[in-house]
């Protein structure tokens, strides 16, 4: 019998290249279609947790995310305004892992979580993917989940689980929550040339949260069943091979016309979803223009369901892009936070415990 059992673990946020939007089961979070996404270096941007488990009589769970705390029973589904989690993803978790585990007495412990990430939460970027990650990680090592993390993920968010790896991480959409999982595809210095810059043009919290938004398109939007095809039939395929050949001309393409086409299934949900702004627009000229200067793409971008957008481009160009945004693009540019830039190579997930 153990007494205490500590773990912490720290994930980085990914971003899809081939996006994930909609799902076949609200419920397990299966998704209608397969996703590709990169895991950026932890380093730059990571969600840090630690679990505790204690025997003791207590049943509560305490979750402290970037030092606000929260603490609620056992059981406790009731929604509130200032809910630090989704307490239904998280108990849909933790029972997933105490009904297969090594742990003999899973049941029998006090629960303490704490979690913050390296970046403002309030920046624009992702916490979830990498949140939910870091907890399944723990979760499982903690109890000695004999499952999938990636599954485990899921079940607190669907990108989240490619974050659970490093480099290019694929998740096929399975028909059972056991077969849909994320698994590597290739290591993150596969592509040691490839960096990603984060143009972080609005901090505020998105207007319609992907869950929610997700969830109209698949109601209300045909080309949503269209893109799904077009997905399962040619682009995944496509991507993975683009990456394996390290063909950047390609990847380049197939990025920009995955974004755009998830971009058109949300203006194509009824009511419109309207993530990408002026600006997120301007950026996209931009880019077709730098693009324009040479026959092969230097430069990609792609735009989650928020207004900030993600730059792709190797080393070999990264410093003249980076004086154009600083010195002339961004001067007359309201941006928010400073370009980050991340060199995929670098740090993958961590854990211990
Ligand atoms: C546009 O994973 O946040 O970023 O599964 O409901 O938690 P839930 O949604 P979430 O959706 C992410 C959507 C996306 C595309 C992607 O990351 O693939």
């Amino acid at each position: 019998m153990t007494d205490k059992i500590l773990v912490t673990c720290e994930c980085a946020p990914n971003i899809a290249l081939i996006k994930y939007w909609g799902k076949l089961n609200e419920e397990l979070i299966i998704p209608l279609n397969g996703s590709i996404s990169i895991t950026l270096d932890r380093d730059v941007l990571s969600s840090k947790t630690s679990l505790i488990l204690l025997k003791t009589n207590n049943r509560n769970i305490q979750i402290t995310l970037n030092n606000k705390t929260q603490v609620f029973n056992e059981g406790d589904l009731s929604k509130n305004s200032n809910d630090i989690i989704n307490k239904k993803r998280f108990f849909t978790m933790l029972n997933k892992v105490r009904q297969n585990c090594i742990l003999s007495d899973p049941f029998e412990y006090e629960i303490k979580i704490k979690s913050s990430n390296n970046f403002p939460t309030a920046c624009g970027l992702a916490s979830s993917a990498s949140g939910f990650a870091a907890l399944a990680h723990c979760l499982s090592k903690a109890y000695g989940y004999k499952g999938d993390v990636s599954e485990l993920a899921r079940l607190g968010s669907g990108s989240a689980c490619r974050s659970c790896f490093g480099g290019f991480v694929k998740w096929t959409t399975g028909e059972n929550s056991f077969d849909s999982l994320a698994s590597r595809l290739f290591p993150s210095n596969h592509w040691e040339e490839m960096n990603i810059i984060a143009l972080i043009l609005e901090d505020g919290k998105k207007s319609v949260s992907s869950t929610h938004g997700m969830k109209e398109s698949v109601q209300t939007s045909d080309l949503l069943k269209e893109r799904v095809k077009i997905v399962e039939n040619e682009r995944l395929l496509n991507m993975e091979n683009f990456v394996r050949e390290k063909n950047f001309d390609e990847f380049a393409r197939l990025v920009v016309q995955d974004s755009n086409t998830f971009h058109a299934v949300c203006l194509d949900t009824y009511p419109p979803l309207f993530y990408m702004n002026d600006k997120s627009k301007e950026i996209v000229k931009f880019v077709h223009e730098y693009n324009n200067l040479d026959s092969s793409l230097k430069l990609a971008y792609s735009f989650d369901a928020g207004p900030n957008c993600f730059l792709f481009v190797l080393d070999q160009h990264l410093n003249e892009l980076l004086f154009l945004l600083r010195n002339i693009y961004f001067r007359n540019f309201d941006l928010k936070d400073k370009v980050v830039s991340n060199n995929l190579s670098k740090k993958e997930n961590f854990i211990n415990g």
